[in-house]
């Protein structure tokens, strides 16, 4: 089918089956179709016909070779012109293989192995009959109240950036068409949706358009640069107006602006939500907005099918915004070879053996290793002693809830917990004591305390598997409290006098307030949600079979009240210098400015020393390069991988500027005693921005260019940008 043959089948088409190309159901409705044409599931409940879904456009949450074979097949029986359907599904970071949830492969700061877990997402579910994922959620975050923290790779535009574009080349290869493996990514949700105030998912989201420019936007520019195929919409509003009915950011932004041509959907039931929303005062003038500005499929409720023709009829909306995006949804089903094989990698014999292999299984661990954080190691308590005696304590210990709130097609049985990742890794049984301890969040019985506290008793180390239930964070999951559920701060309180080396490992989907866990313990490893091979990850980190290089993407609060909190802020005009206290300064009464762990920070079994950085000029000129260099040793007793981070600093620039923006870093793997350089080069492109007037540039003046560990803990020169381009 090219091009031409697709106007052709368009002009086929009548304006009621246009629109219906438009509409995209769940899965009950396509179930239970039969010869008979009845088709069961809900669709009363959304008042649409039988008519509508024989012609619907795509199915969502559809999955399983099988299944899809029968459903299409089915479709395409009923369907007059014989067009298939786009079959799409949230795979987020995995399908049957679960990886660490993004914000885990965010602290990773390994685009190759970002990309990889793509590749095998995308693997697992063509084979299973899917077309299309609804990933990467690339939403820049600052608030970890906000449940959805977990599905980003973090606050910083830069680094989003770069895993925006891994995760679309992972999903969707270099031939859609041919490669029956990948899926068509759909990069969401546009745009802006981690801004909701007060971290309380679908709320209200108001930020200057600089501020959008600046940290919101360039994740999702990435991803489109990337060939991103499809966009979706954000349920929040945009300087007043709901995305999916916001005309600047879907019509001239993305579309003329960005010259996006790809297909826009909704996200669920967000175009009806134009309603609550209060912009739009019945179904019509919902559909009426959504089709003005740009949105091609409308998720999960019906206000095109039941309004959209009618509006064309009326003269109210031009056919041809129909015909736009009818043709959009044809061209991706073109681009797929649907038309050619409407059953594309679907094959029951052959996802037997693809999905949860071992390939990708060791895909996953191999990530998870990479995605742990260590936060604190006092007394060097990690790794565990060889000959040491393990307490393992926590509602985690077993716990085969460690895959995240994405995982819908992942199963915790499967799941390596840690208990069994430890025996699996060689820790002789006769030296492990396990004891739950408590609940996530339901108390500790007096048996419970009890058998921890004698588990406790008998062992060298205490290894505490802490954290919160997966549906903790996640879609709608938001918490004002983010500390541990007081039932488990009560059972580190509680084992604390036995004066026991401790480690704690956190099993969670956002930071964490970490009062009376990190001031309580020797040793803290944040593991998130660390997927399918979770547990087996953590034990290799554990027993030292792997160092910890993982390297926070989003900062640790020092407490809620700090949030939002984030490393690249303005530095106001009374800044809290705390070498030099004063009253009147931003800051607070009753605690610091700064978060408990910063963005890039992490620690490993080894440490390392920095020298000084130095520069090939202290003058950058426009089209010139500034050579960046700072040698690191490695000075302690074990092999070990450092992140080296580069950040800038515009000390004036025509608008305020951030204390320091990640610009580059590289990783070094050393050996004790040995010493790299690491090595960097700045150009003026990487200091432009948007100047009071939106356009994008740079301006002659003073910079500090600073390399360090983390974005706390890093040495600045100073350097001249002598020309404005
Ligand atoms: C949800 C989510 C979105 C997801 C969609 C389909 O509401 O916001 O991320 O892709 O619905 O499941």
């Amino acid at each position: 089918m090219d091009r031409q043959q697709l106007q052709s089948l368009l002009g086929q088409m009548t304006l009621d089956e246009k629109v219906a190309q438009l509409l995209q159901l769940a899965t009950p409705f396509f179930e239970g179709a039969d010869d008979a044409g009845m088709i069961t599931g809900p669709m009363a409940s959304l008042g649409v016909t039988e008519r509508e879904v024989r012609g619907a456009g795509s199915v969502l949450g559809l999955s399983g070779a099988q299944q899809v074979i029968d459903i299409q097949t089915n479709h395409l029986k009923f369907n007059r012109l014989g067009i298939p359907l786009l079959v799409m599904s949230d795979i987020v970071h995995g399908f049957k293989t679960i990886f660490p949830i993004p914000l885990a492969i965010g602290c990773s700061w390994d685009m190759a192995l970002a990309e990889r877990s793509a590749e095998v997402a995308a693997r697992e579910a063509a084979v299973s009959g899917v077309h299309v994922t609804f990933a990467p959620m690339v939403d820049l975050v600052r608030d970890p109240r906000w449940g959805r923290v977990m599905e980003s790779t973090g606050e910083d535009p830069y680094l989003n950036g770069l895993y925006a574009r891994a995760f679309v080349r992972g999903f969707q290869g270099k031939d859609l068409t041919g490669d029956t493996d990948r899926v068509a990514a759909c990069v969401k949700h546009f745009a802006g949706y981690g801004a909701a105030e007060a971290g309380r998912d679908y709320n209200t989201v108001d930020l200057s358009e600089r501020q959008l420019r600046e940290f919101y936007l360039s994740a999702y520019k990435a991803a489109l640069d990337e060939g991103c195929e499809m966009v979706m919409t954000s349920f929040n509003t945009i300087d007043g107006i709901p995305a999916s009915g916001n005309r600047w950011l879907m019509r001239t932004l993305l579309r003329e602006e960005w010259g996006f041509d790809g297909v826009l959907i909704s996200d669920w039931g967000a175009v009806k939500e134009l309603i609550p929303h209060g912009v739009a005062a019945d179904e019509s003038e919902a559909a009426l907005k959504a089709i003005r500005a740009g949105v091609d499929i409308e998720m999960m409720t019906p206000c095109y099918v039941h309004h959209l023709a009618d509006l064309v009829r009326s003269g109210a909306v031009e056919e041809r915004l129909v015909d736009e995006a009818a043709m959009r949804v044809l061209e991706l089903k073109r681009k797929l070879g649907l038309f050619e094989r409407p059953l594309r990698g679907a094959d029951p014999e052959r996802e037997r053996e693809v999905v949860f292999c071992e390939e990708h299984r060791a895909a996953a661990r191999a990530l998870a290793v990479k995605s742990c954080v260590l936060l604190q190691n006092d007394n060097d308590v990690l790794p565990l002693a060889p000959a040491a005696k393990v307490a393992l304590i926590g509602p985690f210990a077993g716990s085969g809830d460690i895959l995240g709130a994405w995982s819908w097609q992942g199963a915790k049985e499967d799941a390596v917990t840690l208990h069994d990742g430890l025996l699996a890794a060689g820790l002789d049984p006769a030296r492990l004591v396990v004891a739950d301890g408590c609940g996530v969040d339901a108390a500790a019985t007096a048996e419970q305390l009890d058998a921890a506290l004698a588990a406790a008793r008998e062992a060298d180390v205490v290894v505490l598997a802490l954290g919160e239930h997966a549906w903790m964070s996640g879609e709608a999951s938001c918490r004002a409290d983010i500390r541990l559920p007081e039932a488990q701060l009560a059972l580190i309180a509680a084992l604390k006098p036995l004066g026991k080396p401790t480690a704690a490992i956190l099993f969670n989907g956002r930071p964490l307030d970490l009062h009376g866990v990190a001031d309580q313990v020797d040793a803290v490893l944040e593991a998130w949600f660390p997927g399918s091979e979770g547990g087996a990850a953590v034990a290799e980190l554990l027993l030292g079979k792997a160092s910890p290089s993982g390297r926070l993407a989003m900062s640790f609060p020092y407490a809620v009240g700090q949030v939002p909190v984030y490393y690249n802020a303005y530095n106001t005009g009374r800044p809290n210098v705390p070498t030099a206290p004063d009253h009147y300064v931003s800051k607070y009464l009753d605690i610091p400015n700064e978060p408990l762990y910063p963005f890039g920070y992490g620690l490993g079994y080894t440490t390392f020393a920095y020298g000084e950085p130095t520069l090939s000029a202290n003058e950058l000129t426009a089209g010139g390069e500034l050579t960046v260099s700072v040698r690191v040793t490695n000075t302690g007793r074990r092999i070990g991988e450092e992140t080296v981070q580069l950040y800038v600093r515009d000390i004036a620039g025509d608008v305020v500027r951030p204390v320091k923006e990640l610009k580059d870093y590289r990783k070094l793997v050393l050996a004790p005693g040995e010493t790299a350089e690491a090595v960097f080069t700045l150009a003026e492109p990487q200091l432009r921005y948007y100047h009071a007037n939106l356009t994008w540039t740079s301006d002659p003046g003073e910079f500090v260019v600073f390399v360090g560990p983390n974005s706390r803990d890093a040495a600045g020169v100073r350097f001249r940008l002598t020309a404005a381009v």
